[in-house]
């Protein structure tokens, strides 16, 4: 049984698809051992104690990163968690933090990597007028919206789009790719050759 890890700072819609596929054995042999947020008003959270899970706030307001940090791992170190997963976690993760966990944190990004990074990312593809984008799960690194590609899913662009509608097609999106990286990650049938997430024989 693994323990899942969940970071969040806000709706949290992509933890919800998670809890789903964990509770419907789409993801096997886990659970959502804490559900984190550094923010009291997260929806998420509020959603994760609805769903009678481990729910913890750690607010970051007028914290250094590394003292926040050392506490938000705590938290997950006392849970005993395998896996990271970041939904919607808005916080960069210093390099102490994702040392304690080596290849064991997992971040989502509305965009194709290396294209988009950082806030607004589905803005930022239909101003910049793509024809394709979709979504990333990558593993994290010190550096934002970096490490290496474990799934991306492509979304077009439609010439009837709009910024809202874009964005809620990649979101379901989103919802399919993230509990797929996790299986591939927990499944651990995989190495990662320079950057490049490769299936393995063992
Ligand atoms: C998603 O678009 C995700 O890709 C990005 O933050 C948003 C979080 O949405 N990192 P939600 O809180 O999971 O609904």
């Amino acid at each position: 049984m693994k323990n899942l890890g969940i970071l969040l700072s806000g709706r949290g819609s992509n933890f919800i698809a998670i809890a789903e596929n964990v509770a419907s054995g789409n993801i096997p042999d886990s659970r959502i051992a804490v559900v984190v947020s550094n923010r009291a008003d997260a929806q998420g959270i509020e959603t994760a104690r609805q769903r009678g899970l481990n729910a913890v706030v750690i607010p970051s307001k007028g914290k250094a990163r590394e003292e926040h940090d050392r506490e938000v791992v705590a938290a997950l170190k006392e849970n005993k968690v395998d896996l990271v997963c970041l939904a919607g976690y808005m916080r960069l993760l210093s390099l102490w933090f994702v040392q304690q966990f080596p290849q064991r944190i997992l971040n989502i990004h509305p965009s194709l990597l290396p294209s988009f990074p950082g806030l607004e990312a589905q803005e930022q593809a239909f101003a910049y007028g793509v024809k394709v984008t979709g979504c990333t799960v990558h593993f994290v690194d010190e550096e934002l919206d970096h490490g290496a590609i474990i799934v991306q899913k492509t979304v077009p662009v439609l010439d009837s789009d709009d910024e809202e509608t874009l964005a809620a097609r990649i979101l379901e999106q989103e919802h399919v790719a993230y509990s797929e990286a996790i299986r591939i990650v927990l499944e651990g049938k995989f190495e990662i050759v320079g950057r490049r997430l490769v299936g393995s024989k063992r």
